[in-house]
């Protein structure tokens, strides 16, 4: 069995080394040069636990390739996935499908024997359908199937996801190509892994309706939490509460300053397109877009509220960048909205992030980099902490304190406790938990007018 990956960014490299490990032959195929350069010389573009290893000994025992020559992995593969990028399109929200038929039609050209190409991209529903289409008008000869397989890793944890991966979905009614895909996926056929067969357009809406729910799920618990704030409740101890109901799951109920991502925010809005040109709006998904963007908006507004109405010619130090920990991707992370509100309101900002500075210096101007966190946070008036990496949880306040000139810290990800932080004298606030300093309940602040 060979595969040719068509695409060597975060789902490709992951898939492609991961395929590798089944001891499938990959060859991981990318038009940037120089990344296949490195790729070929061991160095990793992306930050991913585990990854280098895994590549270093598949690589090392010649079962994964790097190449920017399409061409030849397609003529030798039995089946080739399409990872490439399906961005927002400027200005109408649908997936931007250039990159897809574009390697359509460069797979097209390749094909040599019968071929199953899938699709591992997220693509909209109809998507499989058309790359079929320009792959026969380019090659009526050609012997090949299209199927959908879409991806549901998740960076900062892709390596196992992608190897103990809670299902996987082959959308495809061909019976040869079914056999092909369930050869790809047989360690986990073996493991009990539950795969499900269904067709194209099933496979393909499955992963948005994914991705959809998991997003408002996330846009809920943050509604709560405000919610919690004027009342007086804990939305941790909500979360729990709802939680433990197997119906609900405890999982993606922590809330924080509005999700971003290279998926959530494009796939939320592609979804809501396709609703609407189908013709069944998806009224829930678009008010979870709308109050998103809104949240993530609304964050810097919620630190100048801390730092007493006004952080003009203050310094503030920001903690985190990436839109989540163990990354380095700063697609749509919360960082992004926040920081430039902060400057625009005179705030210097100085900022850290354990693995995203080096793509956080691309896209934010006027930022002082900082080498470590004790370092950002000296004599700055304020702390915000954007992102939940593990390293921050273990700061010590007392430290934080004694750094600090003003004892404001904003935390956005709840990594701390409030009342260790209250007990270092520091103004602590956190997103839907009782404020430690607050001398009166919210009940109270009401009844006092
Ligand atoms: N990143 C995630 O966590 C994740 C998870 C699940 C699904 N997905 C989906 O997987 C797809 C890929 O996402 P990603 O984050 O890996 O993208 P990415 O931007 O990191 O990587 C895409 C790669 O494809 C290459 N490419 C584009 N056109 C090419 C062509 N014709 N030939 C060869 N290489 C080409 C680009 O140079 C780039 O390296 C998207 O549809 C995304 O929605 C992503």
């Amino acid at each position: 069995m060979r595969i040719a990956m068509i695409g060597t960014g975060y789902v490709g490299l992951v898939s492609g080394a991961c395929f590798s490990e089944f001891g499938i032959e990959v060859a991981c195929v990318d038009r940037d040069a120089g990344k296949i350069e490195r790729l070929a010389r061991g160095e990793i573009p992306i930050y991913e636990p585990g990854l280098e290893d895994l590549v270093a000994r598949n690589a090392g025992d010649g079962r994964l390739s790097f190449t920017t020559d399409l061409a030849a992995a397609v003529r030798a593969a039995d089946a080739v996935f399409i990872a490439v990028g399906t961005p927002s399109r400027r200005g109408d929200g649908h997936a931007d499908l250039t990159y897809v038929f574009d390697a359509a039609r460069e797979i097209a050209a390749a094909l040599e024997g019968y071929t199953v190409i899938v699709t591992k991209s997220t693509v909209p529903v109809g998507t499989g359908a058309e790359v079929e289409d320009v792959i026969r008008a380019a090659r009526p000869d050609a012997d090949f199937d299209v199927a959908s397989n879409p991806e549901f890793l998740r960076e900062g944890s892709a390596i196992n996801d992608f190897l103990r991966p809670d299902r996987v979905i082959i959308g495809t009614e061909s019976p040869r190509a079914r056999d092909v895909l369930r050869s790809v996926y047989r360690p986990l056929y073996l493991n009990e892994t539950p795969i499900l067969f269904a067709n194209r357009e099933t496979a393909e809406l499955a992963k948005y309706a994914a991705n959809a729910f998991l997003a408002t799920k996330i846009t809920f618990i943050n509604e709560i939490a405000d919610l919690c704030e004027r009342v007086g409740a804990d939305v941790h101890e909500v979360a729990r509460g709802i939680g433990l109901d197997g119906r609900i799951g405890r999982k993606f109920l922590h809330p924080g300053p509005g999700y971003g991502g290279s998926c959530f925010p494009k796939d939320t809005l592609a979804l809501v397109r396709t609703a609407a040109q189908a013709g069944t709006p998806l009224r829930i998904v678009e008010t979870v877009v709308d109050v998103n963007a809104a949240r993530k908006r609304h964050m810097a507004e919620r630190v100048i509220a801390a730092c007493d109405g006004s952080v003009s010619g203050k310094t503030v130090a920001v903690l985190g960048l990436t839109f989540k920990p163990n990354t380095d991707d700063m697609r749509e992370a919360p960082s992004l909205e926040i920081v430039p509100a902060l400057i625009a309101a005179g705030a210097r900002v100085r900022a850290y992030d354990p693995a995203g500075m080096a793509e956080a210096k691309n896209l934010l101007d006027r930022v002082e980099w900082c080498e470590g966190e004790y370092e950002t946070m000296q004599d700055a008036d304020a702390l915000v902490i954007v992102t939940e990496w593990n390293a921050f949880r273990a700061l010590d306040p007392q430290r934080i304190r004694a750094a600090m000139r003003a004892p404001v810290v904003v935390d956005l990800r709840n990594v701390f406790d409030p009342a260790t932080m209250a007990a270092a004298g520091l103004r602590y606030t956190s997103i839907g938990r009782p404020d430690p300093g607050a001398a009166m309940s919210p009940r109270a602040k009401r009844d006092a007018g």
